[in-house]
């Protein structure tokens, strides 16, 4: 058997082009925002950025009807999506053989004051790539909703807004604080997505340290 890389996996276990796709450039978004606020906070690592680029892997296989739903999921449904982390888990530690970004899958719908899921961890308890990837996660969620694209999206303004309504509770707070630092310093615009490419990613770059070697 060929040896998966964190890069094959998406396109062996999603269930069609379209999941791929939407989830594929929620994951590189997800994990461009990680890594940059990793590197300013100086715990940067190559699992952090693949646990970043697979937070959802767990998700590719859960039917497309729940994943892509508009509207309120009933509590079965609830109960199969929240199973991503778990699953994600297992995938990360079974197919790639790697721990350590494994647990930071794991960890990534934790909430800081003990509310999130799969295991209830409480404040620095949780990893701090964990805590990051939640952050980036929410971020990315708040400003482009893929499983509504006519819902209005909020602007970065607002989702900073909201990010600090909730540090303390969902997020670690000093966190939100350098997240939203890092992206007034890097004039991140509120399109980024849309110039989603190679060139544009790597000037992101140039502002912080090493670019090539996260390329
Ligand atoms: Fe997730
Ligand atoms: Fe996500």
């Amino acid at each position: 058997m060929t040896k998966r890389t964190p890069e094959s996996l998406f396109d062996n276990i999603a269930q069609d082009n379209e999941v791929l796709q939407l989830f594929k450039h929620h994951s590189l978004r997800v994990m461009y925002l990680s890594t940059l606020l990793a590197k300013k906070i100086g715990c940067y690592d190559e699992d952090l950025r693949i646990a970043a680029f697979l937070h959802d892997i767990g998700k590719m296989g859960i039917a497309k009807e729940i994943l892509l739903k508009p509207g309120k999921l009933t509590t079965m449904e609830k109960t199969i999506v929240e199973s991503h982390s778990h699953i994600g888990n297992v995938i990360v530690r079974k197919e790639l053989g790697k721990l350590r970004p494994a647990r930071f899958i794991r960890d990534h719908h934790e909430d800081w004051k003990g509310t999130g899921y799969p295991r209830g961890l409480i404040g620095e308890d949780i990893s701090i790539q964990g805590r990051i990837i939640r952050i980036c996660d929410s971020f990315d969620t708040m400003t482009y909703d893929m499983r509504n694209y006519k819902k209005q999206k909020m602007s970065h303004q607002q989702a900073f807004d909201e990010l600090r309504r909730c540090s303390w509770s969902q997020f670690d707070g000093n966190l939100v604080e350098e997240f939203i630092s890092l992206l007034q310093e890097l004039e991140l615009p509120e399109n980024w997505y849309d110039t989603f490419n190679f060139p544009f990613i790597e000037k992101l770059f140039e502002k912080v340290e090493n670019p090539a070697d996260i390329l």
